[in-house]
């Protein structure tokens, strides 16, 4: 997608350097656009647990490119394993995390000598990230067509979608999950709107969601938080659409606190809720997502304390609480099957999100 007029990626291999990864470091958006350059596994783990780079998709990427700089670290398989660990320790929830560690481990594992290493974790780290971008555009065309349905009904008025934090392209390689389907209609000259939600306490969709729709050209309006419920009850909003972090092969959608709130409003009003992720957000392994998925919970600082830009241009972080109320920090939030009119996948709509819809979509996972 475009920053200023100019395509990005969010992660890509540094021109002039193999040993380096550039990212772009999401702390300073909205006010800065700061690349900066990641040189050791060290500093990729830093960099994902910390939030330079947050999201499902592009955590993953990110430690695709992790494990290639691993590769160049470590001189044997047991090295390599323990830098595997390190990355897949930095943060809970996204599922991407520890796939794209173990998907970089089973092919490095069996090969011997460590350039031939360096070379295949260099191969599947580009491979990682390409298919996130290319099942987020796939993806995106699969929405298209319920966002499509809903503008030909509209007659001529624009789409009413609701989004909460930030599951655009930032989150992933390109293009976005929740965001494709709304770049797409763009493009596809259908009038569109979206409501982007705050999303407290780190306010991922007012300054990440709303800066690249923003940056793309898509029409939106910031809301807190907590007025979704009202706009719904007033015919306001006609489809929301939110990302996720870790779904399992039964349909409960884990992602950004509070998602679970929005479904349970647009349940209570007819509003189509759908969850978008690419394939590499499944977990195949876990059935009930409320007792068994793990839920990051992160410090009370970022509850606590805010930050912004002022009126000369520096950027000051304030504290909005009594200084001594504790606070607690919940990162995530498993939205359950039965609140979800569907999931859009690469694959296509999977409607109704069940365990059997799921797995018909996707055969290969049935054992
Ligand atoms: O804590 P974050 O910013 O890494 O949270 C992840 C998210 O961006 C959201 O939960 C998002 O909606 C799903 S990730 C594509």
């Amino acid at each position: 997608m475009k920053v200023d007029g100019i395509p990005y990626r969010t992660i890509w291999p540094a021109a002039d350097d193999p040993g380096v990864v550039e990212i772009i470091d999401q702390r300073h958006l909205p006010h800065r656009f700061v690349i900066e350059r990641l040189a050791s596994v060290n500093e990729v783990a830093i960099a994902i647990r910390e939030m330079h780079v947050r999201g499902a998709g592009l955590i993953g990427a990110t430690a695709g490119w992790g494990m290639y700089l691993a590769a160049r670290e470590a001189a044997d398989v047991a090295g390599l394993r323990a830098f595997g660990d390190q990355l897949k320790a930095t943060r809970p929830t996204a599922v991407n995390l520890a796939w794209a560690v173990d998907r970089q481990l089973a092919v490095l594992e069996p090969i011997v000598g460590q350039q031939a290493r360096v070379e295949a974790a260099r191969e599947l780290a580009m491979t990682i990230a390409d298919e996130d971008a290319e099942c987020c555009r796939r993806l995106g065309q699969h929405g298209l067509e319920l966002i499509r349905e809903i503008a030909a009904r509209k007659g001529g008025k624009p789409v009413n979608v609701l989004t909460h934090c930030n599951a655009g392209w930032l989150a992933f390689v390109d293009h976005g999950s929740a965001t494709g389907p709304i770049y797409a209609a763009f493009e596809a000259g259908i009038p569109i709107h979206v409501w982007v939600d705050e999303t407290r306490p780190r306010n991922q969709g007012a300054r990440l969601t709303a800066w690249e729709l923003g940056q793309h050209g898509v029409p939106h309006t910031i809301i807190a938080d907590n007025t979704g419920g009202h706009l719904m009850q007033h015919g306001l909003v006609d489809l929301v659409i939110v990302g996720a972090d870790r779904v399992t092969y039964t349909g409960f959608a884990a992602n950004k606190i509070g998602t679970y709130l929005k479904a349970l409003a647009a349940a209570d009003n007819g509003v189509p809720f759908y969850v978008a992720l690419p394939s590499s957000t499944f977990d195949w392994t876990m059935q009930d997502g409320i007792r068994e998925i793990p839920i990051e919970q992160r410090g009370n600082e970022e509850v606590k304390y805010m930050d912004g830009v002022t009126a000369d241009g520096r950027i000051e972080e304030v504290l909005v609480t009594p200084p001594g109320s504790p606070a607690a920090n919940y990162g995530f939030d498993v939205t359950p099957p039965r609140l979800i009119t569907g999931l859009i996948t690469e694959r296509g709509i999977i409607r109704p999100a069940d365990e059997k819809t799921i797995l018909a979509a996707f055969p290969e996972k049935r054992s």
